[in-house]
């Protein structure tokens, strides 16, 4: 029997999804039917229902609708209520729908891989979206010993201070050094752009992650370099994360190894 799972956004022009599933299903001998589900804000719910109605198993849910998905959920996990976003739709037996978020498990394995410590770790996001929440989260749930939030709308930033409601936890306002970890949780590498952001935030001790996966390095990640730092991009966390949903899903393990040395 084929499992139907996909992925849903908008707009979806170069998602890798689907090849991380198909490979992990191969793993495992199931045969899996991924979709692309790229749809306007008006047919978002119209396409989840239509796609659950028809038997689908789970959907992986990216920009923008990681907050419309923990909206249509009879059911949610304790990290996608906690950010307030969910990456991962799942059809329960009973039929009804559980978001889950699963970013901040992809953002911590592949920080180990690249031998990153949170524990303790002075932390500043930049963006105060669901990715931002996601990751945010994460790393408080890791003994992280400050996040701060820098984002384009200072008020944003604000409220989701408020929402995580952890003594941590602050807009970031003028420390312009310090911090081990820089995270990239805006959109603007999908559009070729970069945040605006203190340059010596990512200096020569710090990491610089952005959570967005690109062919080629990202205007933040170059800034970065620029400025001594170490950068990573998103694709462990994005292969990371697809396992995670895997596991959802099928109930199975998968093996990460091949698709992180092979991207
Ligand atoms: P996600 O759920 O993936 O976090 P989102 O909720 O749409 O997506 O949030 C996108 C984040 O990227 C926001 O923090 C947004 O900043 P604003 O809240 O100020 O809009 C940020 N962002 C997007 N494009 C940006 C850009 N060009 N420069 C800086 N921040 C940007």
């Amino acid at each position: 029997m084929t499992t139907r799972c996909g992925v849903i956004g908008y707009p979806l022009t170069h998602t890798r999804s689907p090849e991380l599933h198909q490979a992990f299903a191969a793993q495992s001998g199931i045969a899996l039917d991924y979709v692309v589900l790229s749809v306007e804000p008006e047919d978002f719910e119209r396409a989840v229902a239509g796609f659950f109605d028809a038997g689908g198993r789970g959907l992986n849910v990216t920009l923008p609708y990681k907050a419309n998905a923990l909206a249509l959920a009879g059911e949610a996990g304790e990290m996608a209520v906690r950010a307030g976003a969910a990456n991962v739709l799942t059809r329960l037996d009973d039929g009804r729908l559980r978001a889950d978020n699963v970013d901040g498990v992809g953002f911590l394995r592949d920080l180990k891989r690249l031998v990153f410590d949170p524990r303790g770790a002075r932390v500043c996001i930049l963006g105060a979206g669901g990715a931002a929440a996601g990751v945010a989260c994460a790393l408080l749930d890791a003994d992280a010993a400050e996040v701060a939030l820098l984002n384009r709308h200072a008020e944003r930033a604000g409220k989701l201070v408020a929402r995580l409601n952890d003594p941590r936890v602050h807009v970031h306002v003028t420390q312009t050094a310090g911090f081990d970890l820089l995270v990239n949780a805006t959109s603007a590498s999908l559009t070729g752009e970069c945040p605006d952001f203190p340059d010596t935030l990512a200096g020569p001790a710090v990491l610089a992650y952005d959570l967005v996966y690109a062919e080629t390095p990202t205007p933040f990640m170059q800034l970065a370099t620029e400025h001594g730092a170490r950068v990573s991009d998103g694709w462990g966390m994005l292969v990371e994360q697809a396992a995670e949903s895997f596991r959802l899903w099928h109930g199975l393990r998968a093996d990460t190894d091949p698709l992180l040395s092979n991207r």
